[in-house]
């Protein structure tokens, strides 16, 4: 567990990876074989995850949940990686105790990361939280392999599920609409128009029919 009572916290030094630049590359030994991330499903999103350790049961639960919508991320042509610094011989045997425990079958692979390569690359391993255990963390990349999205969660706490579809829902929206996304958005729902750049079209903007203009700022449209 993370020792938050430390009377000297550790400081953050190290950089973050940047949303909208490439990812980096790496090769990897995963449960499918080894990898090159970039000719690894070159056509598709791919979602890398990290979890602490294998065999806990916080990351069982999100196992299962990632597998659950796996299906839907398919749909959307997302490629799920999960990684974690176990070996390959205990990813196999977590993977088959959850088919014998919980029934499900993971069907993604995951990175034995075994040297802390990958996740040192990523900035998965903070150690404020543990030195050898990577924390939560998700990273969505689109088919160039640029970083689109970035979530970092706690040791202790699980992950919410829904909400990486809905990520995933709201980028391909972003990208196939030019558009952005308000707070809370679901596929259906009216999308942001960007707001105008110049006095001038500031002004049409407070007439355009097309749009729900509530402001010169601020207009939506359904798609
Ligand atoms: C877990 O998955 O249950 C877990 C892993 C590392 C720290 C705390 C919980």
């Amino acid at each position: 567990m993370t020792d938050t009572t430390q009377t000297e916290p550790i400081e953050n030094t190290q950089p973050l990876l940047q949303l909208n630049a490439r990812v980096p590359d790496f090769e990897a030994k995963t449960t499918h074989g080894r990898i090159r991330l970039s000719e690894w499903n070159p056509d598709k999103w791919v979602i890398l995850f990290s979890h602490p350790a294998d065999f806990t049961p916080v990351c069982t639960t999100e196992f299962i949940a990632f597998q659950n919508i796996a299906d839907e991320l398919a749909k959307r042509n997302v490629a799920l990686l999960g990684n974690s610094v176990d070996s390959v011989h205990s990813h196999i045997a977590w993977v088959r105790n959850i088919k014998d425990n919980f029934d499900v079958d993971i069907e993604f692979p995951i990175i034995a990361d075994l040297d802390q390569k990958v996740s040192k690359k990523f900035g998965m391993v903070h150690e404020a939280s543990s030195d050898t255990a990577p924390i939560r963390a998700v990273y969505v990349m689109d088919p160039d392999r640029r970083l689109r999205a970035m979530v970092y969660y706690p040791l202790e706490v699980g992950r919410s599920f829904d909400e990486f579809v809905r990520l995933i829902d709201a980028l391909q929206t972003v990208d196939e609409e030019g558009v952005a996304t308000p707070a809370d958005w679901q596929p259906g729902d009216k999308v942001i128009v960007p707001p105008p750049a110049t006095t001038e079209e500031a002004e049409k903007r407070l007439e355009n029919p097309e749009y729900d203009v509530t402001d010169w700022y601020f207009s939506k449209k359904a798609i």
